[in-house]
């Protein structure tokens, strides 16, 4: 077994979940940021993304000696062996992924890296990037490799040691076999292919999970026309091994940082190849089209009055086990209410009610009894499983309505009709 010396560049929660594993197996990690405050945090152990199980490993890496976390990626590069590049690649102008912070790190150390060390992509970059970076590097000793991550938020260390699949793509071999070597311990299956290839998949296979949820909400919507039920449906589905029962929960659409941005940045990829991928465009349409289908859920809710409704909204973050709000579905649907003119109060476990400017929409409290506390109707927009256990008779006796929009499908509707409530679900 060899151990490396690695540089994660940019300590994000790929990065930093990167490093933190790699220390854990073995590898000696120096991890390299801009912002200073984040390395002198982390330098003590101080974890500000809510992950499992990431703050004990930083803190193992540390005591060991094995993990270091330094300002700026200059101070980094000088004895590695391998730098992965973790660094954010938002959504630019016209849905295509933004490259800046990428080609600044490259343009600080491309004269410092070492001769013979590997240079890593691990955020997802648009196909061809690996082969770009390599002539901005316009180093014939330093090679290239893709390796997308395939980490969910919320699981994210536990995705990391036990994936079902490890993609390392590169144009040379030797360069791909040390990167496969990072990994020798986690012992599952190494896909080793070209590094354009390599970008693709992790488009390929976050575009094809939005297609997978964006058919499963269309489908509950055709249920509930028909009179069948999306649960039991996406049972009766899931069990051929071929579909698999994951990614079937119906909800308010997809988001998160990840989904939204990959199936644009895949549409302008193909627009810009000169192929219609009308498959995929009709994909991010549906999802748009979830939004509205609870927008207008919820007007029956308020009897078709959503001027001046006053609503709780249990839930902000995009999906349960993260406190993260990007491009989170629950704020797309708040902000459509808002401009219907609704009030919303909002409670999320992970949200603390001090954070100020996650939305000019809605109004952050701390306990879920505030949030329904004279509500016309309450909405579920986040699958948090302490929702479902809440005191729902005492929720009623706050309500000023009887209706409760779930959009997760998360309560009991036997114990809510016990407190007297009705509950509108997705797909039922
Ligand atoms: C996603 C992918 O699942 C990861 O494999 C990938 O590594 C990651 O993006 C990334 O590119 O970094 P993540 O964004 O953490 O992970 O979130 P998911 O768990 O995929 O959820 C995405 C959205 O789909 C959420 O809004 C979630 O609530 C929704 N969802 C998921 C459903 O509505 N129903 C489901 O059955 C599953």
């Amino acid at each position: 077994m060899s151990f490396y010396r690695v540089v994660v560049v940019g300590v994000g929660y790929v990065g930093l979940t990167t490093a933190a594993c790699l220390a854990s197996l073995g590898h000696h990690v120096v991890c390299a940021d801009i912002d200073e405050a984040k390395v002198a945090a982390l330098r003590e152990g101080r974890v500000s993304i809510l992950e499992p199980g990431l703050t004990e490993l930083v803190a193992k890496g540390l005591a060991a000696g094995r993990l270091e976390f330094v300002v700026g990626a200059r101070a980094a590069v000088g004895e590695a062996e391998v730098v992965f590049l973790c660094l954010p690649t938002p959504m630019g102008a016209g849905g295509a992924a933004d490259l800046s912070a990428v080609e600044a790190v490259i343009a600080e150390v491309r004269g410092l890296l070492p001769p013979g060390c590997v240079l890593v992509t691990k955020s997802t970059v648009p196909v061809g990037t690996a082969a770009r970076v390599t002539e901005l590097l316009g180093r014939g000793d330093v090679a290239v490799v893709s390796n997308p991550e395939f980490l969910c938020e919320g699981s994210a260390v536990d995705d990391f040691m036990h994936p079902d699949r490890i993609v390392v793509g590169s144009d040379v071999q030797h360069a791909a076999e040390r990167v496969a070597a990072l990994y020798a311990r986690v012992g599952v299956p190494t896909v080793l292919i070209d590094a354009a290839s390599a970008e693709m998949v992790k488009y390929a296979a976050n575009t094809f999970l939005a297609m997978k949820l964006s058919y499963v909400n269309a489908m509950a919507e055709l249920c509930e026309r028909l009179g069948a039920d999306i649960a039991d449906v996406a049972e009766g589905m899931g069990f051929d091994h071929r579909i698999g029962q994951s990614f079937l929960r119906p909800g308010p659409g997809w988001g998160g940082s990840c989904l939204p941005k990959d199936t644009h940045a895949l549409l302008r990829m193909s627009e810009a190849a000169g192929f219609d991928f009308s498959l995929l465009r009709a994909t991010i349409e549906t999802n748009e089209g979830q939004r509205d289908r609870v927008v207008e859920k919820v007007r029956a809710a308020v009897d078709g009055r959503l001027d001046g409704a006053r609503l709780g909204l249990l839930g902000l973050a995009f999906k349960a086990g993260t406190d993260d709000l990007r491009d989170s579905p629950a704020l797309a649907v708040a902000h459509r209410l808002r401009e219907e003119g609704a009030e919303l109060v909002a409670f999320d476990p992970a949200v603390p009610a001090a954070v100020v400017g996650v939305t000019d929409d809605v109004a952050v409290v701390s306990d879920a009894g505030q949030a329904v506390k004279g509500a016309d109707a309450v909405v579920v927009l986040t699958e948090w499983p302490e929702f479902r256990k809440l005191d729902w008779a005492d929720m009623a006796g706050r309500m000023s309505g009887r209706v409760v929009v779930d959009t997760r499908n998360v309560l009991d509707q036997d114990i809510l009709g016990l407190a007297n409530l009705s509950v509108i679900g997705i797909g039922r």
